[in-house]
């Protein structure tokens, strides 16, 4: 079975590891889409900040808000900023806070889909213009929107990261829209990194294997798709969160300088089996 998110360690202990000569020090990082202590985005906050990085978080509301400044005390120095990806006003104001509080964005990690729940059941061919555009507009444009926001920031070249799934190149019944929303995502990032390599940044996606996110738990099906993936991994020990971090952390790192356009799959070997 693949490890649940709880596994990893918590904000003290990987600031706590954190070290001033780490893979990340002097670099400041960027990581959007912190909902709770569960989400990817935060387990790569955590893995990053252990890596000697000075962190910013997004959240969606008001609510993460709440429950990501408590996470936040855990790993001191790290601000925090509400943005939803949707409205151009809270992007701005999020570029001018990051321009005001930090100056510079070394790593941006975009750790953020939506679709609305009715388009993750029943059949693919249901799927509503309005759930097409949605999904895509969350899950998608908001990578194109983000890499637009930091790339003044990141004047000396930098690192940018997703989070894709192998639904974007396999049918799993039920992830639907999301799987095609993947799909552009993966697209997205060789596009964008063509269009900022002469900037010296890179642009990447790490497709992760299946973490209990809440998400994740809006996916009908999720914990029997979560079982069978651990089953088939080649390496079923391997996969947990943290190490979504990890390669997080190298990616952003400037021993991934050569890497750009990449999908670079972590989920314990699963993409390759056949059955
Ligand atoms: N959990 C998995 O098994 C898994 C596997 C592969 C990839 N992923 C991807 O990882 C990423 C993070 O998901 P997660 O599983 O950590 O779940 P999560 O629910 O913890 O994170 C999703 C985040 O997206 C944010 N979000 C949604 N709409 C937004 C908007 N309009 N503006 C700003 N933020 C918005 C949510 O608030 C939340 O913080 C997603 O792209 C997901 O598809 C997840």
């Amino acid at each position: 079975m693949v490890a649940m998110a709880g596994e990893t360690p918590t904000g003290q202990d990987a600031a706590a590891a954190g070290t001033a000569n780490g893979p990340l020090s002097g670099k400041v990082c960027l990581v959007m889409g912190v909902a709770n202590e569960w989400s990817i985005a935060w387990n790569i906050a955590k893995a990053m900040a252990g890596a000697g990085a000075t962190l910013a978080v997004t959240v969606l509301d008001e609510r993460a808000k709440r429950t990501t400044d408590k996470l936040a005390e855990t790993l001191p120095g790290t601000t925090v900023y509400q943005c939803n990806v949707e409205s151009d006003e809270e992007m701005a104001a999020l570029g001018e806070r990051l321009t005001a509080d930090h100056g510079r964005v070394d790593a941006l990690v975009h750790s953020i889909a939506y679709a609305p729940a009715n388009e993750l059941k029943g059949r693919f061919i249901d799927t509503t213009r309005e759930g097409f555009q949605v999904a895509h507009a969350i899950s998608v444009y908001s990578l194109i929107s983000s890499a637009r926001l930091v790339m003044p920031l990141m004047a000396g070249g930098g690192s940018i990261t997703t989070l894709a799934y192998l639904g974007a190149d396999r049918v799993f019944p039920q992830y639907n829209v999301m799987g095609v929303a993947k799909a552009a995502l993966e697209a997205t990032v060789r596009y964008l990194a063509a269009d900022l390599g002469e900037q010296k940044i890179r642009v990447n996606a790490i497709s992760a294997g299946p973490v209990a996110t809440a998400s994740a738990r809006g996916i009908p099906g999720f914990s029997t798709m979560k079982g069978s993936l651990g089953d088939r991994m080649p390496m079923k020990e391997s996969f947990t969160p943290a190490k979504v971090g990890s390669t997080a952390v190298f990616l952003a790192s400037d021993g991934a300088d050569a890497i750009t356009g990449e999908t670079i799959f972590v989920d314990g070997g699963y993409h390759v089996m056949g059955m």
